[in-house]
């Protein structure tokens, strides 16, 4: 029996459609939180193996959820080619904001050695999964893992990184290369380990504008799809172009992936028409629509669920869980649209 989650992303549509939640496992759980400060700091939560399988589980224990996704970060990718990387408590990721020197610094030889726990994290997850449950890989977009790189920090204009892909295309380009080809060690790497699909994570890509938002989100994303299917022709890809509005269908139609997400404010509808037939859709639950629960909840979940009945579509949020959402409130979501 395939599992449901694979056979959406082959192209099947089902009622009701598999789901699975971006940040399933954090702060909102209080057995992540518990496992959170046994391993004392992030970093080493995600190349602790056995750590970081128990919480990639967690929300599958508890909600049955249709897939767990690996259990890390997307800038544990920089950080596996030695560029400094640290999670300030309560404050999100910090890294030394990018000097052009550094692009060649990048050290792809560290790679294998850096990433082998994550690989065994993985490779534990599938030995411990639900029958019925996928598990999905995955590593940032080019451009927004270069985002972190270059301001150092999140926040979400990065004045520094858009500078810099206007001012200096030469050095960009070559620093969204040397991620792209990271990207596709990385992830095949997690294919081999286990993964049954993987999903990248664009999350910036969208602030771009559309000149840029191709040669930056949509000509890495080809790359890397392209060299994973040619590896693994029959392992499925998601891509999350978050922010990508009106060019959320010539990234699904460009990059060739399986499947795309929608972000919270995209309509559905309107992704559907945009998006060739052959892709699935993903999302796009308003995480406040989840932290609010009741009839906020229901409301926004069925509207979603019959604007893509008929669709091949993945139930997810348009972004990620956030930290103060009730565990409870997962679990009527998961039941509402179980009853569907
Ligand atoms: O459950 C899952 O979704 C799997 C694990 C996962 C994490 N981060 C764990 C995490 C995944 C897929 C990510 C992706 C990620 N990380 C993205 C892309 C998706 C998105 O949200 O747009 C980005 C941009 C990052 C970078 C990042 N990591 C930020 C901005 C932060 C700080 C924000 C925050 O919530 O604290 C992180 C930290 C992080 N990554 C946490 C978790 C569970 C919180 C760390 C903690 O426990 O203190």
């Amino acid at each position: 029996m395939t599992k449901p989650l694979l056979r959406v992303l082959a192209g099947e549509s089902l009622f009701p459609p598999p789901v699975w939640l971006m940040r399933q496992a954090g702060r909102y759980l209080p057995e992540y939180r518990a496992v959170r400060a046994q391993a004392g700091d992030f970093i080493t939560l995600c190349t602790s193996p056995a750590l970081a399988a128990e919480v990639t589980l967690q929300p599958l224990r508890r909600f049955g959820l249709d897939a767990a996704i690996l259990f890390s970060d997307i800038l544990m990718l920089p950080w596996a080619m030695g560029y400094g990387l640290r999670f300030a408590e309560g404050e999100g990721p910090r890294l030394p904001p990018l000097e052009l020197a550094d692009i060649d610094r990048l050290d792809a030889e560290r790679l294998p050695a850096a990433i082998a726990p994550i690989l065994e994290t993985v490779r534990l997850v599938r030995a411990g999964l639900p029958e019925a449950a996928a598990l999905i890989g995955f590593a940032g977009g080019p451009f927004t893992v270069a985002c972190y790189m270059v301001d150092g920090r999140g926040g979400g204009e990065f004045p520094r990184t858009r500078l810099l892909a206007h001012g200096e295309p030469g050095a960009f380009d070559r620093l969204i290369r040397r991620l792209t080809e990271a990207t596709i060690t990385y992830l095949g790497a997690q294919i081999e380990a286990g993964a049954e699909t993987v999903m990248l994570f664009e999350s910036w890509g969208g602030i771009l504008p559309p000149n840029l938002f191709r040669r930056y989100a949509i000509a890495p994303a080809q790359r890397i799809a392209a060299a994973l299917q040619k590896r693994f022709p029959a392992v499925k890809l998601i891509g999350f172009p978050r922010l990508a509005g009106a060019l959320i269908g010539e990234y699904a139609a460009v990059t060739g992936f399986d499947a795309v997400g929608m972000d919270t404010a995209t309509d559905p509808a309107v992704a559907a028409r945009m998006v060739p037939t052959t892709v699935a859709l993903q999302g796009n639950l308003d995480p406040m629509a989840l932290l609010a629960g009741g009839d906020a909840l229901a409301r926004e979940t069925d509207g979603i669920l019959a604007a893509l009945r008929g669709r091949a579509h993945l139930f997810n949020l348009g972004h990620g869980i956030v930290p103060e959402t009730p565990p409870e409130h997962v679990a009527a979501l998961l039941a509402r649209i179980r009853a569907a």
